[in-house]
């Protein structure tokens, strides 16, 4: 593939929509490299790095790590080789600020933006969904206690691993969540409604429902379908 008929994705929608949950089954189709920025800062900080550092209190708060830290992990992210092919960006950008600097940097490298998706789904789906999740301790598996239980609490199917619940999937810090998603994401939503590059999709509904109304969306877009 070469860099003009690579995918570059952006997936977008309010927390707990399912971006994660759909980049993983995107990155296998596409076969494109799959980045979350709340994954990169969830590694940072348990390595305790300088953005680690600097990140996880406001994590914890439901609210945005600032602009200037997360385009500077970005920006040496989609430079690196294993996103010639292409990628996914999970989670980014998330500000207007973000956008105009994801727009310069894909500029530079000549990258041009396949599509932006956006995943809608209601508030109070959010909470249920992300009040009820729990993630895998040793292979990252994701479970939920209601949609998708482990057969023996709180262990993994798969690897017999510890399953947690992060530490902002609380009721209160989901709401918080929301509220920025609001105020400062869903403009990055019109923003490349304008653009003419946004894909919007139905996020409720069987996972498998909404990855196949995805694809055929993107499909068409890339003039596959
Ligand atoms: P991040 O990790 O990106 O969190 P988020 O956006 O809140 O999204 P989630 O990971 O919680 O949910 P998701 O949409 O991936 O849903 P999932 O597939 O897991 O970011 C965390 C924090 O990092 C931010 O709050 C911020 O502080 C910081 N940050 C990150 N990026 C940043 C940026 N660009 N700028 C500044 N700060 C940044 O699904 C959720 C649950 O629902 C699962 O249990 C799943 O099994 C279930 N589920 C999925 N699909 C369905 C379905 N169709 N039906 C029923 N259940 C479903």
């Amino acid at each position: 593939m070469t860099a003009g008929s690579a995918i570059r994705l952006i997936l977008m929608g309010p927390p707990g929509c399912g971006k994660g949950t759909q980049a993983k089954m995107l990155e296998e189709r596409f076969g494109i490299v799959h980045l979350s920025t709340g994954d990169i800062l969830r590694a940072a900080v348990r390595e305790d790095t300088e953005v680690g550092t600097k990140a996880k209190a406001i994590m914890d708060r439901g609210e945005l790590v600032p602009d200037d830290i997360i385009v500077g992990v970005m920006k040496d992210r989609v430079r690196s080789d294993d996103c010639a092919n292409g990628y996914i960006l999970d989670g980014f950008p998330r500000t207007l600020v973000q956008a105009a600097a994801l727009d310069r940097m894909m500029a530079e490298m000549s990258q041009p933006l396949t599509a932006a998706v956006a995943l809608a789904v209601p508030d109070d789906e959010v909470v249920r969904r992300l009040a009820g999740r729990r993630q895998c301790s040793k292979c990252d598996a994701g479970y939920h206690v209601e949609f998708n239980p482990s057969s023996k609490d709180g262990v993994c199917d798969t690897c017999g691993g510890a399953l947690y619940r992060r530490d902002d999937d609380n009721e209160e810090t989901i709401r918080q969540r929301l509220a920025v998603y609001h105020e400062q994401t869903a403009p990055v939503i019109e923003y490349y409604r304008e653009r003419n590059s946004l894909i919007e999709v139905q996020g409720v509904g069987s996972i498998e429902e909404i990855f196949e109304s995805m694809c055929s969306l993107i499909d068409r877009r890339i003039g596959n379908g």
